[in-house]
């Protein structure tokens, strides 16, 4: 396991000395230790990244060119697919099926954006239709400059390419800061860029806390752009900071995403779109359909089949064969969600099934998958993130008030339809305050689609053309073609 910060194309030791345990969730072991990177770190970094954004050859490459770096990047990423998937299961606990599918959504993110790097080659130029005809215009779109991207812990290795891969296809340079918790594979970025010749300081890696490092790297004045995913609090730490240099910022955050279930589901079908929903990646996805509106009339039958599959998922550790849930990522993140169930509890939510630590281990952060029903209004449980295997259920009678209940929420991430009713999917589509909406499913992600939040759920969109655009500036260029003089003086 790597040991040292990655910055201006370099292995180094973190100047403080100091470093942080990084523990297998599953059996509590420390089995690496990475730098806590401190303010200085974050300024050597900052420092390369500049430097090879203001005198580097990177942002003045073609597309195309920049193209080649990304694809053999993502094909390095194939590669070691399955020895990065096994990192990512000990760094984060994730069952290794799902790691596997995650590392190949890298691999996936970084051919996606070799593309768009090409086509921008194309498209970075728009004529501007004047009414004035002495004059003509363009819009042009250029590389934005140094990006701090600060991401979480729950998909390391993805959520490091939602802002690399863009990033780098933009012609910008980046500093990223993974979470303390799971920063191993966030590192081998560090190798695949050494063995693609990445130009030095392109892309430097800097593990570290997020109160000491990522706070050094929202306040450093020589980042332009600031990329998060995380919690709500950070995510509004981020914009703070950024708000005395005015850097640009895109934030993806929490949710409290709504499943809304209507009479006419095939009941065998939405069980297991709302299991996936919020048991895959033990709950801890920010997408998470973690509210659950089942249509009275179908809602006994519904839950006890839903309760009947959730017994059998199977516990354990990630690497194992045949299990679908892990370990939680880390004691912090497992106490947490327990006590969220006990406070859901107290609040006067029923349990259904699940509510305890897993039956069986000695060692490990497991939670059973968890169902909570008669869930108050007002309680935590029902409108606050848990980012644990746990979902809160409510029964409706109608669409509106289930629309109504839906848009509830200071959160607007995701949100989904289960009905076989098509003109009503869409017209709830319509109505539902959410950035992302699944119709007949819930969670599939695609790199080509715009990914973000409405409300608190965060600002600007990742992933498709969309991710690029936050990497790239607007540029007016204007000329004037009339061979009149312009006469403001002269006349
Ligand atoms: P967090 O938002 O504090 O951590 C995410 C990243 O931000 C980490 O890299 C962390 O080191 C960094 N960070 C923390 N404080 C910072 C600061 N002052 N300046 C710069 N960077 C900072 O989330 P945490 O504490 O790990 O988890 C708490 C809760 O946040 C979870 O229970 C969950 O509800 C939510 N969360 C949401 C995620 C999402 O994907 N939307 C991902 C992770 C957590
Ligand atoms: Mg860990």
């Amino acid at each position: 396991m790597r040991n040292k910060l990655y910055i201006d194309g370099k292995w180094v030791e973190g100047l403080s000395g100091e470093m942080i345990d990084v523990i297998n969730p599953a059996t509590e072991e420390v089995f690496a230790k990475v730098p806590a990177a401190n303010a200085e770190d974050i300024d050597k970094a900052v420092g390369a990244a500049r430097k090879a954004f203001d005198n580097g050859p990177w942002p003045k490459m073609e597309g195309r060119e920049r193209a080649a770096y990304l694809r053999a990047m993502g094909k390095r990423i194939e590669e070691r697919l399955k020895e990065l998937a096994r990192i990512e299961v000990l760094d984060n606990g994730k069952p290794l099926p799902e790691a596997e599918w995650d590392i190949g959504d890298v691999a996936a993110c970084f051919y996606f954006y070799a593309d768009m790097a090409e086509r921008e080659d194309i498209k970075q130029e728009e004529i501007i239709e004047l009414q004035d005809k002495r004059f003509t215009s363009k819009a042009v779109t250029v590389p934005l400059g140094v990006v701090g991207g600060i991401v979480p812990w729950n998909y390391p290795m993805l959520m490091a390419a939602w802002k690399i891969a863009p990033a780098l296809a933009a012609g910008c340079t980046i500093v990223l800061k993974p979470a303390e918790q799971t920063p191993l594979t966030a590192l081998e970025y560090g190798a695949i860029a050494d063995d693609v010749k990445l130009p030095a300081g392109v892309l430097n890696i800097v593990t570290g806390f997020g109160s000491t490092a990522g706070q050094a790297l929202l306040d450093h004045r020589g980042v332009d752009k600031l990329a998060f995913t995380g919690s709500v609090p950070t995510g509004s730490k981020v914009m703070q900071a950024a708000a005395r240099d005015i850097k640009r910022v895109s934030l993806e955050l929490g949710g409290k995403s709504p499943f809304l279930v209507f009479e006419d589901s095939d009941i065998d079908e939405a069980v297991e779109w709302v299991m996936f929903g919020i048991f895959w990646n033990q709950g801890q996805v920010c997408s998470a359909t973690s509210r659950l509106l089942v249509h009275e009339a179908i809602y006994d039958k519904f839950l006890e089949k839903l309760a009947a599959e959730t017994a059998k998922i199977t516990i354990g550790n990630g690497l194992d064969e045949g299990i679908l849930l892990g370990p939680l990522v880390s004691e912090k993140q497992y106490l947490q969600v327990l006590a969220a169930i006990g406070q859901g509890k107290k609040d006067g939510a029923k349990i259904l099934t699940g509510g305890k630590r897993a039956k069986g281990f000695d060692k490990g952060y497991f939670v059973e998958p968890t169902i909570l029903v008669d869930v108050p209004l007002t309680s935590h449980v029902w409108n606050e993130e848990i980012f644990g295997p746990v979902v809160a259920v409510r029964p409706f009678e109608t669409e509106s008030e289930a629309v109504h209940l839906a848009n509830h929420s200071r959160f607007g991430l995701a949100a989904a339809i289960m009905t076989k009713d098509l003109k009503r999917a869409e017209r709830v589509a319509g109505q539902l305050k959410a950035g992302i909406i699944w119709i007949n499913c819930s969670q599939p992600t695609f790199v080509e689609a715009p990914w973000g939040g409405f409300k608190q759920s965060g600002i600007g969109r990742e992933l498709g053309r969309w991710g690029y655009e936050n990497y790239r500036e607007i540029k007016q260029i204007t000329s004037y073609v009339s061979n009149r003089p312009w006469g403001w003086y002269s006349k």
